[in-house]
């Protein structure tokens, strides 16, 4: 294929993906099978193989595979991202309405329109759109400053690339900012959930907060394997367009490829609006993602300016909020878990209760202190609560129903799994044995799941079986099975166990960021194990370093640091270690960074930056640092070399003077580069 042929069936493939796109999503109506969309994408990738300067960034295949960043850029949005006006009770709603008739200067028997959405419950984003090309995408930050997430929307295939033009009423105006909400849906959530449980990592407590933790990722093939939601509802900066009424706004959005929430209705005056909350709060079991209530907005637009804002929050909306769904039940016993880590969490077993269309049997009661605090004992009427978070929780007892025979709660002082004494840290009680059977499942499973060693052969039932029978008691102990001593174990015969063998002697060879993260260090997932292996890229660097050298790496902070340094001081994890490696566990160290051409005045040093750089932004900054063989860091300490310091520096600065750091103007640093540079030439 000559580049000419090649560029016009590009743009072809662009047209015609772009519109399958848009009908698979934004209009829930497929023009094609999967199959047939997957070998258009494919034509296209190849197209782009052959020829890479053909490549355009809205190109289809360009939503994923973005190089992870060190840190988000900052945005100051053109128009602030603001709050909405809560209410929670029908009489809030009425005086809502009556304040915009007065504002209006309406008669009180008007019905006014409003536009009812549901208001789900995630997070907000702001995507800018140029000449209909996504050139930047927004966290809501503090409102006035949020950060740059713009390859993270990118990956979400509801968030286009490109407005649509054609057969549109309207074309979208040359720059303006959409704004929606990104989400995670019910199923997708509890599926997310299941894997982070299965592979050992921190379960996010509800679905706004699996949606905030995945738009910020600095890496956006993790953002990819989301499966987010992105729903349009409003606008921030626009230009060149007058647009009358939110219906209208919505309907434009949809043609341009903005998909707004099918649910969003007009509403003839504010009794209507009221009903169309009620319907939605009753059906909000079946709808298939989390709703914390729904937004009444005034549908005509030209009115707005006239009504205004409070401080805080616009006056032609508000957000009518759904009751929490609560139930009454009685407490049973309260349990105590032992978690991975060893933390005691005492749970309330429950009567059965329906809640939020599933049966209810436990709740977290979260720590002994809350238990005293609110004085819930067992045998207790309680009322719990679903408010979004996967587990309910105990809202309080209803104390006046006790009939005497209701015993207070205590906290056990051995471990209900180990019987090792408990030590208490703050308002935590752990279980300090580190060998605690609870724990050790736990960390085996741990240890061989996929983001791990990944021998998907030692499935949960089989590592209990292992430790029932005495064959393993720690990780290391996985190298060291035997076929003998597997084959006579029940359900095994020779296939299966010989199949076992040899994906545990597979698995020995692996990267040094899956080793890290299958040792379970408290604080360290897999995205901290990959920053700690880029910045010691040796296991025997990693072991030595002090949590001072940990906490100078961007991402790490004092508990990280502080779990790692623990960790290898601790003599059953050396151990452990130690016979991993004798058993033949081999790590893949990362390639090391080609060579600079030369030790430069730059060379090893740990550069901080503070303060609103002017000449620069903070990512060329550290572009700079790098190529020139140093590092940037995040917090000073007494081994940073050098701290740049910008407009209206904050406390960095007064460290590093307080440390005796020197200290560089950002012209000097830039000086310096300058001259660095002129050396090398
Ligand atoms: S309009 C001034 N419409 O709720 C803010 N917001 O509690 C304009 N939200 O930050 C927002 N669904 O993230 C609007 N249909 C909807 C919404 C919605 C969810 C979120 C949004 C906002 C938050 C305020």
């Amino acid at each position: 294929m000559d580049r000419e042929t090649a560029r016009q069936r590009r743009d072809e493939l662009h047209t015609r993906l772009e519109e399958y796109n848009y009908h698979y999503y934004v209009l829930d109506d497929p023009l094609v099978t999967d199959a047939e969309y997957d070998t258009l994408m494919s034509e296209l990738r190849e197209i782009e193989r052959l020829f890479p300067d053909l490549i355009r960034p809205d190109s289809p295949t360009r939503r994923v595979g973005a190089e992870p960043l060190a840190e988000f850029g900052k945005v100051t949005h053109r128009v602030p991202m603001l709050s909405i006006e809560d209410a929670h009770q029908e009489a809030e709603v009425w005086n809502f309405d009556a304040r915009i008739k007065r504002l209006l200067d309406l008669p009180d028997n008007h019905a006014v329109d409003y536009f009812v959405e549901p208001k789900m419950d995630g997070v907000s984003a702001s995507l800018t759109y140029e000449r209909g090309i996504l050139i930047l995408g927004s966290t809501r930050g503090n409102g006035y400053e949020g950060e740059d997430i713009t390859q993270n929307l990118k990956t979400i295939s509801l968030v286009p690339l490109r407005l649509k033009t054609d057969q549109v009423a309207i074309p979208p105006p040359p720059l303006f900012e959409a704004r929606g909400e990104v989400f995670i849906s019910k199923n997708d959530f509890g599926r997310l959930n299941e894997e982070r449980a299965r592979t050992g990592e921190q379960l996010f407590a509800n679905a706004r907060n699996a949606a905030a933790g995945s738009v910020r990722q600095l890496d956006p093939r993790i953002t990819a394997q989301r499966k987010l939601t992105l729903y349009f509802y409003g606008l921030g900066y626009l230009e060149g367009l007058e647009i009358e009424t939110q219906s209208r706004l919505l309907e434009l959005f949809r043609q341009w490829g903005l998909k707004p929430n099918p649910l969003a209705k007009l509403c003839h005056g504010i009794a209507a609006a009221i009903a169309y909350h009620h319907q939605i709060e009753t059906e909000r079991d079946r709808i298939a993602y989390e709703m914390d209530g729904v937004v009444i907005k005034v549908n005509d637009r030209t009115c707005w300016e006239r009504l205004g804002m409070t401080t805080r929050s616009p006056r032609w909306m508000l957000a009518y909020k759904f009751k929490a769904q609560e139930a009454t039940t009685r407490i049973k016993a309260i349990d105590i878990q032992v978690g991975r880590t060893g933390v005691l969490t005492p749970v309330a077993l429950l009567e059965p209760v329906q809640l939020a269309g599933v049966t209810v049997q436990r709740a977290t009661l979260h720590n002994a202190d809350e238990i005293k605090r609110k004085d819930i004992r067992t045998g207790d009427l309680v009322i719990i609560q679903r408010a979004g978070d996967v587990i309910p929780k105990v809202v309080r007892a209803l104390v006046d129903q006790r009939q005497g025979n209701e015993t207070e709660f205590q906290m056990v002082d051995i471990c209900p799994v180990c019987q090792s004494e408990i030590m208490r840290e703050g308002a935590l009680h752990r279980c300090p044995n580190p060998i605690c059977p609870a724990k050790t499942s736990e960390r085996i499973i741990h240890f061989v799941s996929i983001n791990a060693f990944n021998i998907d052969q030692l499935g949960s039932k089989i590592v209990q079986q292992l430790i029932s029978s005495g064959l393993i008691a720690d990780v290391a102990d996985i190298f060291y099975l035997t076929f003998e001593q597997i084959v006579q174990l029940p359900r095994f015969a020779e296939k299966s166990a010989r199949n076992l063998i040899e994906a545990i002697t597979k698995s020995k060879t692996i990267a040094f960021d899956r080793f890290i993260f299958a040792l379970g260090i408290r604080n360290v997932g897999s995205h901290i194990a990959t920053v700690l292996t880029r910045e010691f890229p040796r296991l025997e660097l990693l072991e030595q370093a002090s949590e001072d050298d940990l906490m100078n790496v961007h991402e790490i902070g004092p508990e990280i640091a502080r779990s790692v340094v623990r960790f290898f001081q601790d003599e059953q994890s050396r151990l452990s270690l130690e016979r991993m490696l004798a058993a033949g566990v081999t790590i893949i160290y990362p390639e090391p960074a080609p060579a600079s051409s030369g030790p430069t005045p730059f060379s090893e040093k740990a550069f901080v930056f503070t303060g609103e750089l002017e000449q620069m932004t903070r990512n060329q900054a550290k572009a700079m640092v790098e190529q020139y063989g140093g590092r940037a860091v995040s917090s000073v300490s007494q081994k940073t070399d050098y701290v740049v310091v910008g407009q209206n520096p904050g406390s960095k600065y007064d460290k590093a003077r307080a440390l005796g750091v020197p200290i560089l103007t950002e012209s000097e640093f830039l000086e310096m580069v300058k001259n660095i540079s002129s050396l090398l030439e």
